[in-house]
């Protein structure tokens, strides 16, 4: 493999690390509003597809944040919504992305990711990652979402590597599963012991944190 290319998302930074800031807007709340935010946005993304209906990931989050404190019967006031959407910017990286982006930089390493290309470079600069990535890639510049195969060709182009020289990092099953079907080896972080979804694939290799993956990919 000459390059790996990770998703954002629950692979590199933890979604769930808005859980505090939720708590504070709306207390009692914060586990269940940040997974059933998490679990819409996805959800948007698909559909958005599906339909031929895009709008960037910033506004598939703030819609999907609407919809969850609604259906929790939550009212989102202004200044709750830019808190909360302004946290996305700043999520936390989870412990061991440093150090194995490190010990990983033989290779090409980038950012294959449905945030928008501000959104992504919010979070890059404000974990102090950026210098880490060859290529920061956004579903942006194809506007449809993950899975669909024209975003992993992107990686492709600008690699300009076989499908097959390209190791696709992912915490996400389905994003695996897109990477897999289009060619990618793969690698499938499996933080929280997830069922594997039926989808007739399964990953070339699965770890249970990102540092496992420095003696398979990395020398
Ligand atoms: C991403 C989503 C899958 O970063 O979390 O692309």
């Amino acid at each position: 493999m000459k390059a790996l290319v990770f998703d954002a998302y629950g692979t590199l930074f933890d979604v769930h690390s808005v859980i505090e800031a939720c708590e504070r807007e709306f207390p009692g709340h914060g586990t269940a509003l940040s997974h059933l935010w998490r679990a819409k946005q996805l959800e948007y993304t698909w559909l958005r597809s599906l339909m031929f209906q895009y709008r960037d990931f910033w506004q598939v989050t703030e819609s999907s944040l609407e919809y969850a404190c609604r259906a929790r019967g939550l009212t989102l006031e202004a200044t709750a919504k830019s808190r909360l959407m302004d946290a996305y910017l700043h999520l936390a990286a989870y412990p061991e992305v440093r150090e194995t982006l490190a010990s990983l930089a033989g290779r090409q390493l980038l950012i294959l990711s449905n945030g928008s290309p501000q959104m992504l470079s919010a979070l890059v600069e404000s974990s102090g990652l950026k210098e880490a990535f060859a290529h920061v890639l956004s579903v942006n510049a194809v506007k449809v979402y993950k899975p669909n195969p024209a975003v992993y060709q992107l990686a492709a182009t600008r690699t300009k590597l076989d499908r097959g020289a390209i190791g696709f990092v992912s915490s996400n099953f389905w994003d695996i599963c897109g990477a897999g079907a289009f060619g990618f080896r793969t690698f499938w972080i499996n933080r929280t012991g997830a069922t594997p979804d039926s989808l007739g694939y399964t990953p070339d290799t699965t770890v249970k944190s990102l540092s496992e993956l420095v003696p398979l990919a990395g020398g």
